[in-house]
């Protein structure tokens, strides 16, 4: 009798054991495979504000815009469309992606676009010539040094936020929307 309770107190006691170390296996997944979160929520930059941003930057055929989180691609979608600007745009979330994709291919600049996939923060931005930004405060002055490290002469623009005590060359409103527009200075 003693024996066979030994016996089922050791097999419930595996069998406790088995459920544990498979509910902590499935953590340990969860917790490395859930994506990060955005830092700042999707609100799309008005068409009329776009262009202000766009022609303030003075965006042109030669250059290389990066839109860091780039919503449905309308900022790089419009430059290549109208001026024919190489243009990349990261987000986050895997269905602005989709529709930046959509978006492209509605407006038949699927040659100049591309859209990534990926965290801002991470992303080389060396190759850009001009950079463009609706995000907040924080997350602009948490941007700032990079901005600041890169080639002299890359333009940034912003909507809506600024960059602290980095002084614009110009700010614009449009819309009752404010845009900011700096150059990275000589070191
Ligand atoms: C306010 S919306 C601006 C969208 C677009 N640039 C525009 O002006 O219409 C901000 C976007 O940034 C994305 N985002 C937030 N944090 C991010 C991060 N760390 N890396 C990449 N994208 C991010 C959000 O998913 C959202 O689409």
């Amino acid at each position: 009798m003693k024996k066979r309770y030994a016996f089922l107190t050791a097999a419930v006691l595996t069998a406790t054991l088995g459920v544990q170390t498979a509910a902590h296996a499935q953590l340990e997944v969860t917790k490395t495979t859930q994506p990060r979160s955005p830092d700042v929520i999707y609100v799309p930059t008005p068409p009329a504000v776009v262009e202000a941003m766009l022609d303030v930057a003075k965006v042109g055929k030669d250059d290389v815009l990066y839109d860091l989180g780039s919503g449905d691609g309308r900022i790089p979608v419009t430059a290549a469309k109208k001026f024919g600007t190489t243009g990349i745009g990261f987000d986050l979330d895997p269905q602005r992606i989709k529709e930046a994709n959509a978006n492209a291919k509605e407006q038949g600049v699927t040659d100049k676009v591309k859209f990534v996939e990926g965290d801002l923060f991470e992303q080389d931005l060396s190759k850009a010539t001009v950079i463009s930004l609706y995000l907040l405060p924080s997350l602009n002055l948490k941007l700032r040094p990079k901005l600041l490290a890169l080639k002299p002469g890359t333009r940034i623009v912003s909507h809506a936020f600024d960059m602290g005590d980095w002084k614009p060359d110009q700010t614009l409103t449009v819309e009752g929307k404010s845009v900011y527009f700096w150059t990275v200075p000589q070191k």
